[in-house]
Order: structure tokens, then sequence, then C-alpha cells
């Protein structure tokens, strides 16, 4: 027991060290981002104390941050036409962590502390820095996003797309210098939007998962308080010409004159044109470089939020739409049937990632691992595609109208919908738009109003912080780069599930964690857990330990787990072992 005697305030302050002593991922990254700076005071660490001292070692402030996105998709040359900018979106959170015992930590607002990013080399020693050489976005952006800009606007080398009024985000450029985020909204949430970053290093190697340093800056004393480092996933553009090159499939039609052009991504967009302009003939005074979204309405082209503007894109259809229902419908938007073949044929996830991510991981994390493809949570092309164009009679929007944890994480071991704790499909099968299914026991619930990427959860903390980026939910797929950032905050991969990661100070026991999570790996809770069973009933522990309480899917450890009983006995839990009632004693009456 003897790690439990130095006290809860001396434990919690030793945070990893000493409750997770055990555990099995790399705890020495966590060190290097504890940056000691006690609430109200400046002062420099001029008498250290020694390290036996856990006190002073403690952490004040936490970063939580990661991609807003699982990965993005710029167009790397932008001469014929653009789908997307580079833009990736970084968000993060801050905590202060409670410095007494059983302070609650808080998530702290811009008055106190700005964010920086700047590049950092990965192990390869990979750096981006800078995007100017690597893309030929602003020799056109001017071109491109004039319909955007003000009259005299223009967007500087390294600078991502802004509004007439939205801010934009730059790379920090080739001395790095750190950049501060420009946006902080009502969930507490720092973003730095639309950061034009491509899958180049400045060695020139191409590198889809690079390196964000993001540092927590002091307002008043300039001093960095916490720093993290994120992951940034971007992918290979949009591959139209695996298709649309000429004599492909989607260049095929005779009494066009197909493009000969030498680059083949090129040929095939100039083909996507030709095409587009053989059937609706628009392009009268439309001339390359262009973008599509100029006339059909896309948020990813509108930094000021003003949404659909001007003669086409207040008479078209959203983009998504416009592209999903084109290829989901077969030649001449005929309905496919069994002699009608769809432009492009469902066919598990390449049929999207034909266009998204090629062969990249784009979907990465243990849903992947689980077999789910893109379909289940999303529905084909026609789903994606949902409108009047497809036979709907209502519209999805885009962006918006997107699958929810909770369509599948219904609820728990007492209440939850279907006939297994964690379904398999978002929406009901016979539904061919897959609208998402919403749960009603909403442990596991986006906030009603809100999808994932927006919603909060315990304490104000959003759902990101604590499960990372859509598409690379932690624990993501083995060999994947993202699982380094909850080793970071918490000494090992997976969701953010160790409550010293914030409340450094330690907490009484409590059901009131995320989700209703009691206190882990907690002496106090081995100590109190009788109670909280005693005074509850027994569903309360079922929940999650199962109705039979042997252990269940969501009772698993999150790391090695090693807890010394007041018997002398010693039990140990392999990582994702099911904590049951009667591991350590008999089952409970
Ligand atoms: C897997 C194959 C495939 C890929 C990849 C693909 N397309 Fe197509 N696309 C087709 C086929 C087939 C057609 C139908 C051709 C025809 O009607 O002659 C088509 C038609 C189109 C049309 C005309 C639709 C209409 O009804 O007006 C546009 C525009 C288009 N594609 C754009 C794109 C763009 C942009 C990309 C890349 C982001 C892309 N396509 C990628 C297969 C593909
Ligand atoms: C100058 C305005 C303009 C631009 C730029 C433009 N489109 Fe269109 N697009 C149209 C019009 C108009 C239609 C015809 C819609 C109709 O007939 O109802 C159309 C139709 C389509 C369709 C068929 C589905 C639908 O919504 O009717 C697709 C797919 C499409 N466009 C994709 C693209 C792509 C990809 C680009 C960029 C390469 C692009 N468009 C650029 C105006 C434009
Ligand atoms: C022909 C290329 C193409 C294929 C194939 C394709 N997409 Fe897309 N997808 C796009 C483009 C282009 C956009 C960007 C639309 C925009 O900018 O508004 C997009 C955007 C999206 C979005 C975000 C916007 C929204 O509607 O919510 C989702 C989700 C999506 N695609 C899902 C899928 C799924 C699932 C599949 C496979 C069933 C798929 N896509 C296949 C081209 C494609
Ligand atoms: C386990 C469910 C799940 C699976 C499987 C899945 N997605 Fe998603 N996807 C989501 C959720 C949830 C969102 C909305 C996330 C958010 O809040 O931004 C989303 C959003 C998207 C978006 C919009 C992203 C953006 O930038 O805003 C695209 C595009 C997309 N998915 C494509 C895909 C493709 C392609 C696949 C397969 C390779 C896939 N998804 C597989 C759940 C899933
Ligand atoms: C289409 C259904 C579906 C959707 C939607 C879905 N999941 Fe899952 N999820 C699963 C399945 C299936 C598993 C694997 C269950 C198993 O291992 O038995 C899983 C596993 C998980 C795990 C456990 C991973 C582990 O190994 O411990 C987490 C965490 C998770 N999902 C989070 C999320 C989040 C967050 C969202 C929303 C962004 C989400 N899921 C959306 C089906 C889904
Ligand atoms: C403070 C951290 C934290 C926050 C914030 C948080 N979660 Fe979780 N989440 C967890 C932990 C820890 C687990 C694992 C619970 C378990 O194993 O019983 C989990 C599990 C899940 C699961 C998977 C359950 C399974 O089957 O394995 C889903 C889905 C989920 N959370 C969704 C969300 C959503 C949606 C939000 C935002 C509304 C959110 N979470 C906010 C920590 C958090
Ligand atoms: C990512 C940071 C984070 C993690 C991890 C975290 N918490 Fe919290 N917690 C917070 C914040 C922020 C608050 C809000 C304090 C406030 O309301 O001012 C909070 C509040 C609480 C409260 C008091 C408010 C209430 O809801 O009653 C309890 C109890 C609590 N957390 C328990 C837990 C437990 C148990 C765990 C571990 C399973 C945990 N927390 C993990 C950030 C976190
Ligand atoms: C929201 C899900 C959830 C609920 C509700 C829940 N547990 Fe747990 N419990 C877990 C998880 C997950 C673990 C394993 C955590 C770990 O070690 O990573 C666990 C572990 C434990 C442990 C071992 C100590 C530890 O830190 O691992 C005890 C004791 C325990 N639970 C008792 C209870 C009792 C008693 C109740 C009812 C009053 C209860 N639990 C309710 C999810 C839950
Ligand atoms: C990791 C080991 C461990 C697990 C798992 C565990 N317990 Fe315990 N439990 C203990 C210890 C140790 C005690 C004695 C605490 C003390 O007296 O300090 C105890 C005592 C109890 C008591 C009081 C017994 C008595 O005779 O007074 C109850 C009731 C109880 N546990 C219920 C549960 C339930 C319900 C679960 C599962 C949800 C559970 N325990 C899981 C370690 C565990």
């Amino acid at each position: 027991m003897s790690q439990w005697s130095a006290g809860r305030r001396a434990c919690a302050a030793l945070a990893v060290a000493c409750l997770l002593a055990s555990c099995d991922a790399a705890n020495t990254e966590q060190s290097t981002d504890l940056v000691r700076q006690p609430r109200g005071s400046s002062s420099t660490n001029s008498n250290s104390p020694p390290q036996e001292i856990p006190e002073l070692i403690s952490p004040t402030y936490k970063v939580f941050a990661a991609n807003r996105r699982g990965m993005s998709f710029p167009d790397r040359d932008f001469s014929v036409f653009a789908i997307f900018p580079p833009a990736n979106f970084f968000r993060a959170q801050v905590v202060q962590l409670g410095e007494f015992p059983g302070e609650l930590p808080r998530l702290i607002d811009n008055s106190q502390i700005e964010l920086r990013y700047s590049a950092v080399a990965d192990a390869t020693g990979s750096i981006n820095r800078t995007s100017v050489t690597k893309t030929n976005f602003w020799t056109h952006a001017k071109d491109l996003y004039q319909f955007l800009l003000p009259a005299s606007g223009r967007i500087n080398p390294d600078e991502g797309v802004h509004g007439m009024v939205a801010r934009s985000q730059s790379m920090p450029g080739s001395s790095n210098a750190p950049q501060a985020f420009t946006l902080f909204d009502e969930t507490k949430t720092f973003t730095a939007p639309w950061v034009p970053i491509t899958p180049v290093d400045d060695a020139g190697k191409t590198n889809h998962f690079p390196r964000m340093k993001v540092d927590a800056v002091d307002k008043v004393t300039g001093t960095i308080v916490a720093s993290t480092t994120i992951v940034v996933p971007i992918a290979e553009p949009m591959n139209c010409a695996s298709c649309h090159a000429t004599g492909l499939v989607g260049a095929s039609r005779s009494g066009v004159i197909w493009s000969a052009t030498a680059d083949r991504a090129n040929q095939g967009k100039e083909n996507v044109m030709r095409l587009h302009d053989a059937l609706h003939g628009v392009y009268k005074g439309f001339e390359a470089p262009l973008m599509c979204v100029e006339c059909h309405y896309s948020p990813v082209a509108d930094p000021d939020g003003r949404g659909p503007y001007g003669f086409y894109q207040e008479r078209r259809q959203r983009f998504s739409i416009s592209i999903h229902a084109a290829h989901g419908l077969g030649r001449d938007g005929a309905t496919p049937s069994t002699t009608v073949p769809p432009n492009i044929p469902e066919n598990g996830n390449s049929t999207c990632t034909v266009c998204h991510g090629g062969n990249l991981p784009y979907f990465r994390d243990s849903m992947a691992s689980a077999g789910l493809l893109c379909q289940d949570c999303h529905g084909g092309m026609i789903a994606v595609a949902k409108s009047p164009m497809v036979g709907s009679t209502t519209t999805r929007t885009p962006f918006i109208d997107e699958p929810r944890c909770e369509s599948c994480h219904t609820g728990d071991e007492v209440s939850h919908l279907g006939s297994t704790l964690v379904l398999r499909k978002a929406f009901e099968e016979i539904d061919v738009f897959a609208t998402p299914r919403t749960a009603t026991n909403r442990r596991f619930a986006e906030e009603p109003t809100r999808i994932y990427r927006t919603s909060v959860g315990h304490g104000g903390v959003g759902c990101i912080s604590c499960h990372g980026s859509p598409h690379a939910i932690w624990p993501v797929q083995t060999g994947m780069p993202d699982d380094t950032i909850p080793s970071q905050l918490q000494g090992h991969g997976g969701a953010i599930i160790e409550c010293v990661a914030c409340h450094s100070g330690g907490i009484a026991p409590n059901l009131d964690g995320p989700h209703g999570l009691h206190n882990i790996a907690d002496a106090g809770w081995i100590t109190d857990h009788a109670r909280f069973y005693l005074a509850n009933t027994t569903s309360a522990c079922q929940t999650c330990h199962g109705l039979n309480l042997t252990g269940g899917y969501l009772s698993r450890a999150a790391s090695v787990r090693t807890f010394s009983l007041p018997n002398g006995r010693t039990v140990t839990y392999a990582k994702g072992a099911k904590v049951g009632c009667a591991d350590c004693h008999g089952m409970p009456r």
C-alpha cells in the first residue's frame, strides 16, 4: 500500500509518476510538457526544491489540442480549378489545474492566455515550417478567392484563405515565428483556422503527418506556461484524374475535345471542366483557374460564414450534394438500376477514398480496427447526396448533418438501443438516406444541437480534447501517429481517462466524471467504492461493470493497473482487461 500512503496531495501532484507507475506507455514524454507556474505568481523557479517534494513540480496548465478534422486534402495545383484550399484547423482548450486537494480544474479563456503554434520536428527530423515553395496556391489565390476578398485584398505567401471579416492564419514561415490562434469561442475553445499547410516537409519529402507545437503563453508575463505537440494530418489531393483522364470512364463521351495536357492531374481537371461545360454550358466568362464553389456553395470556402451568395450559389444546391449525387447517380442523372450503373459504384471504403484521402488512412481509429466502413456511418453516395436530386423529399445540410457517436454508442449495459451494446450502423438499415440515429440514454451522446467536433462534455471539456480528431479517435490503429497526444497528456494512449490529467489535486470519490465514470486508479476509490455501491441501486455499477458485475465492455482497464489490497494480495489488470467486482473479493451482495 505504500504508494498510496504518501497522501492524496503528494500522490496527485506526482500524477503520472505515482498513480500510473505501472502504466504501459511512454511516460517519458510527460515530463517535458510540465511547466511549473503557480497560480497568481509569475516567479521563476529560482529556489527550485529537490525533486522529492512533489508539490512544486505540479503543473498548473495543460493544453488539450488536436486537428479539428481527421484529415484535409488540399489541391496541390491550383492552375485549373480548386476544390480545397490548403487549410487545416487546429483547436485547443487550456485547463488550469487545481492546486489544492479537491480544487477543481477550470477551462481558461483568452484574457489570461494566448495560444501559439510553431513547427516542430517529428522523430525522423521532418519539419514543416513553410508552404511557399510547395504549392502554387499563392500564384492563383487572388484570382480564385477574388469573390471573398475585399477589393484591395490579397493573400500573402504562407497566409491562409480569409474573408472580408474573418482573420487568416499563416504558416510559421522559414523563421518558424510562432503564430497566435485567432479565434476563441463560447465553448472556451481556441481555433487556428485555415492554416495553409501541405504534405511536404522543408526537405521536400512527403510527410502526411507533420507536427506542430502548441504553446500556452501567459499574456502578462509572456512566459510559456504549457505546451503540447499535435499531429497535423494532410492527405493527397482529390484525384479526379483516376476517372477523368482522357479516355477513362469520366472522359469518354463523344463530341467533347478531351484534354491532351501532359500533367495527368491537370488533364483530369481540364476534362472535368469540359464535361461540365458540355453538360451545363455555364463556364462562359469563367476562365481557369476557378473554384467550383464559386457557383456551388460550400462552407469550405466561406470563412465569413455568410452562406450562399450571388446569382449561382443562391440557385444551386450545395457542392457536396451536387458532387455526390452526380457520382452516385448514373449518366445524365439516371437512377441506378440493374441495367444502369452509378457513375461510381458502391465498393466499400474505396467508393469514397477514390476522392477522400486516396490510399492514405483517412479513417484510422478503433472503429476502423473494428472493421467499419465509411458507409456504416455515412451511408453511401446517395445518402451523402440526400436531396430531391436523388429522390429524397428533404435535403441534408453538408458538414452539419453528420453521423453521431450516439448513433452507435447508444447507452450502457443497463439501457441501450438495439441488441448489442455498441451498434455497427449509425442509421436504420432500411433508411437509404442514412439519417443518423439519436440515443435516448445520452451517456455517450453529443450535445443535441452540436456535432462531435463542436460538442463539449464533462466540465465543458470538448469531446475532441479527450477523444481526438474525427476518424482518428484515440486509440488509433497500430502505426498511426495520433496517439502521441494522449500519451503526452496522461502517459498512455486512448481516451483521456486519468482524472489526474486535470484534477491534479485529487478529488473525493465520486461518480461524476466523464460519462459518469468514478475516480480511476485512485486509492480513495478503492477505500470508498463500497459506500457508492451500497448507497446507489446496483444498476449504478451494472451500467459499466455488466449486468452480473463480472466486468463489461465499459469497465475495461485503460492501462496496466496494479492494486495492492489491504489483505496483502496484489491484483493486476492487463490493458483492456474487464474489471469485475469479484476480482478482489467475493461477489458483493
Ligand atoms: C471513380 C471514378 C470517378 C472519380 C474518381 C471522379 N469521377 Fe467525376 N464522373 C465519373 C463518371 C463515370 C462520370 C459520368 C461521365 C459522363 O457522364 O460522361 C462523372 C461525371 C462528373 C461530372 C459531371 C456530372 C454532371 O452530371 O454534371 C463532374 C462535374 C465530375 N464528374 C467531377 C468530378 C470531380 C471534380 C472529381 C474529383 C474530385 C471526380 N469527378 C472524380 C467518375 C469519376
Ligand atoms: C459558373 C458557375 C459554375 C461553376 C464555376 C461550376 N459549376 Fe457546376 N453547375 C453549374 C450549373 C449552372 C449547373 C447545372 C445545374 C442544373 O442544371 O440545375 C451545374 C451542375 C453541376 C453538377 C451536376 C449536379 C447538379 O448539381 O446539377 C456537378 C456535379 C457540378 N456542377 C460540379 C462542378 C464542379 C466539380 C465544378 C468545378 C470544377 C463546378 N461544378 C463549377 C454551375 C457552375
Ligand atoms: C467524386 C469524388 C467524391 C467521392 C467519390 C466522394 N466524395 Fe465526399 N466529397 C467530395 C467533395 C469534392 C467534397 C467537398 C464538398 C464541399 O466542399 O462542400 C466532399 C465532402 C464530403 C463530406 C463533407 C460534406 C458533407 O456533405 O457533409 C462528407 C461527409 C463526404 N464527402 C462523405 C463521402 C462518403 C461517405 C463517400 C463515399 C460513400 C464520399 N464522400 C465519396 C468528393 C467526393
Ligand atoms: C465511425 C463512424 C464514421 C466512419 C466509419 C466514417 N466517418 Fe466520416 N464522419 C464521422 C463523423 C462523426 C463526422 C463528423 C465529425 C465532426 O464532428 O466534424 C464525419 C465527418 C466526415 C467528413 C467531413 C469532414 C470535415 O472535414 O468536416 C468527411 C469528408 C467524412 N466524414 C468522410 C469519411 C470517409 C471518406 C470515410 C471512410 C474512409 C468515413 N468518413 C468514415 C463518422 C464516421
Ligand atoms: C457506426 C457505429 C459507430 C459510430 C457512429 C461510432 N462508433 Fe465508436 N465504436 C463502434 C464499434 C463497433 C466499436 C468497437 C466495439 C468493440 O470493440 O466491440 C467502437 C469503439 C469505440 C471506442 C473504444 C475504443 C477502444 O478500443 O477502447 C471509442 C473510444 C469510440 N468507439 C468512440 C467513438 C466516438 C467518439 C464516436 C463519434 C465521433 C464514435 N465512436 C462513433 C461503432 C461506432
Ligand atoms: C474528460 C474526458 C472526456 C470527455 C470531455 C468526453 N469523453 Fe467520451 N470517453 C471518455 C472516457 C474516459 C471514455 C471511456 C469510458 C469507459 O471505458 O467506460 C469515453 C468513452 C466514450 C465513448 C465510447 C464508449 C465505448 O463504447 O467505448 C464515446 C462514444 C464517447 N466517449 C463520446 C464522447 C462525446 C460525444 C463527448 C462529447 C460530448 C465525449 N465523449 C467527451 C472521456 C471523455
Ligand atoms: C480534460 C480535463 C478533465 C479530466 C480528464 C477530468 N476532469 Fe473532472 N472536471 C474538469 C473540469 C474542467 C471540470 C469543471 C470544473 C468547474 O465546473 O469549474 C471538472 C469537474 C469535475 C467534477 C465536479 C463537477 C461535477 O460535475 O460534479 C467532478 C466530480 C469531476 N470533474 C470528476 C472527474 C473524474 C472522476 C474524472 C476521471 C474519471 C475527471 N473528472 C476527469 C476537467 C476534467
Ligand atoms: C461509466 C462507467 C462506470 C461506472 C458507472 C462504474 N464503473 Fe467502475 N470502472 C469503470 C472502468 C472503465 C474501470 C477501469 C478503469 C481503469 O482502471 O482504467 C473501473 C474500475 C473499477 C474499480 C477498480 C479500480 C480502478 O481504478 O480500476 C472498482 C473498485 C470499481 N470500478 C467500482 C465501481 C463501483 C462500485 C461502481 C458503482 C458504484 C462502478 N465502478 C461504476 C467504469 C465504470
Ligand atoms: C481492484 C480491487 C477491487 C475491485 C475490482 C472491486 N473492489 Fe470492492 N473492495 C476492494 C477492497 C480492497 C475492499 C475493502 C476496502 C477497505 O476496507 O478498505 C472492497 C470492499 C468492497 C465492499 C465492502 C465489502 C464488505 O464486506 O464490507 C463492497 C460492497 C464492494 N467492495 C463492492 C464492489 C463492487 C460492487 C465492485 C465492482 C463494481 C467492486 N467492489 C470491485 C477492492 C475491489
